[in-house]
């Protein structure tokens, strides 16, 4: 599935070959709403297209869907995970301000080898990462990326707030995108931003504007605000704009689309786009009336979902596009290079893979208990050497990853040479007044 080995000169695309999503469990729909919200089934569908959304229980959190995700689209792509070089998780829900959830993703399925941070872009997010990921891959400095859309926004928002508690889900999506030789995959991307709309879609407090205090969590700061009204106008511009600019970039008509995934956020700023753009209803992707607005997520779970429907094959020419809190905006072309729709995977593959995962969670736990009985026993002297020895061990790890097995030059002893003269004494300088350096005063 990882597609032909890419030369080491010459050109090198950037190609989809995994692919995942997953959902919480918990169903909530818009009657389940009604009940404790002012609001009804038909304003809900009437305005935004949704008819329910999945809602994380409590073991459920953005790192755990991240994880699922990623497992299935590494199944897909056939990847060892010890053979990804970066994780990406797009997220304006992380399990935690630090450390990334993509560290704690990186851990947990045994990336040994991936460098990994979070990437913040608001609902565009996801695509965002995908440009990042397919430069990596054609510059040669990765070969194997995973990208990851992952949320649970239903952990911010007031649900006593009938503006935006309706409009949002859980959820997460993920690729791997891997090198190859093929003229194939992520061909052109577009980013672009305006700050000046922040405040349009913002989570007021927590951060360090507002860090958290009695006040804030009394306002109400911890839960996201929307200005609706202006988010709408400026997602029914900017969709159909970035769609096809992305396609300019490409190279490409908008005829030859037959498929645009856009970001879920509201059934009728797709319809504006889809009017905008002049393009048959058929060729736009739509599964918001079952997930809502899941940010970040929405695409990735979208691309699952019109794989699994029949509706990519090999050489089809798409764009994936998102808006969202920023301003942010991102539309990517991709022709797709998967050559035929990938079969479930065996029963001993799916087993291989979960002792990976068991093996990568004992191996969690033993550099954790490492750290702590190095702490415990050693003291930090101790445990200083021995991190050191990780680092250093971590550090031969990166350069036989990066291709490269040369070691930083040390200086080579010569023979029959004499030994260099002692390096001269720095000149002594006299304290100035009152400063008697460490000397106690007499
Ligand atoms: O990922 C990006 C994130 N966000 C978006 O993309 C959101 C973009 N904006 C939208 O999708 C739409 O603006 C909304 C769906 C949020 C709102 O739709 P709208 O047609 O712009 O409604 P509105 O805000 O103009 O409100 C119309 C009425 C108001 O009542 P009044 O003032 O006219 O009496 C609202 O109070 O609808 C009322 N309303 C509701 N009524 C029942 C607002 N929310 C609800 C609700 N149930 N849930």
């Amino acid at each position: 599935m990882a597609g032909s080995k890419p030369p080491l000169h010459g050109p090198r695309y950037a190609q989809i070959t995994g692919w995942g999503m997953a959902v919480p469990e918990k169903v909530m729909t818009n009657a389940d709403l009604a009940r404790t919200v002012d609001t009804n089934d038909e304003w809900i569908v009437s305005h935004t297209g949704i008819k329910e959304r999945h809602v994380a229980g409590d073991k459920e959190t953005t790192f755990t869907l991240a994880v699922r995700a990623a497992r299935e689209a590494l199944l897909v792509a056939s990847l060892q995970p010890s053979r990804l070089d970066l994780v990406i998780v797009a997220t304006v829900t992380p399990e935690y301000f630090f450390p990334s959830t993509a560290c704690l993703v990186q851990d947990a399925i045994g990336a040994a080898y991936a460098g990994a941070y979070d990437l913040s872009a608001g609902c565009s997010g996801f695509i965002y990462a995908l440009n990042q990921a397919a430069n990596a891959v054609r510059s040669g400095s990765a070969e194997h990326v995973l990208v990851i859309g992952s949320e649970t926004l239903s952990r911010f928002v007031d649900w006593t707030d009938r503006n935006t508690c309706v409009l949002f889900g859980d959820g997460a999506g993920a690729v791997v995108v891997s090198a190859c030789a093929e003229r194939c995959g992520i061909m052109a991307s577009v980013l672009g931003s305006d700050g000046s709309g922040g405040d349009l879609l913002i989570v007021p407090g927590g951060g360090s504007h507002s860090p958290p205090s009695h006040e804030m969590l009394d306002r109400g700061d911890q839960y996201c605000k929307m200005n609706g009204r202006e988010v709408y106008r400026f997602a029914a511009t900017i969709m159909p704009r970035a769609t096809e600019a992305a396609v300019h970039k490409a190279g490409w008509q908008l005829a030859d689309l037959s498929l645009i995934i856009p970001h879920q956020a509201n059934a009728r700023i797709i319809d504006a786009a889809i009017k905008r753009l002049n393009l048959p209803s058929d060729r736009f992707f739509v599964n918001i009336d079952r997930y809502g607005n899941t940010s970040s997520a929405s695409i990735p779970i979208a691309l699952c979902e019109a794989i699994a429907a029949g509706r990519v094959n090999q050489g089809d020419r798409m764009v994936l596009v998102g808006f969202g809190a920023g301003l942010t905006w991102a539309a990517v072309a991709v022709e797709w290079g998967v050559p035929e729709p990938t079969k479930p995977r065996p029963w001993f593959i799916r087993w291989v893979a979960e002792i990976w995962y068991f093996l990568a969670g004992i191996r969690s736990v033993a550099r954790r208990t490492e750290r702590h009985l190095y702490d415990r026993v050693m003291g930090p002297e101790g445990a200083d050497g021995v991190r050191g020895d990780l680092r250093q061990r971590t550090d031969r790890m990166r350069i036989r990853i990066a291709g490269s097995t040369q070691r930083p030059a040390q200086p080579k002893p010569q023979k029959n040479l004499p030994a260099p003269p002692p390096a001269p004494a720095p000149p002594k300088q006299d304290p100035p007044d009152g400063d008697h350096g460490s000397t106690p005063p007499k």
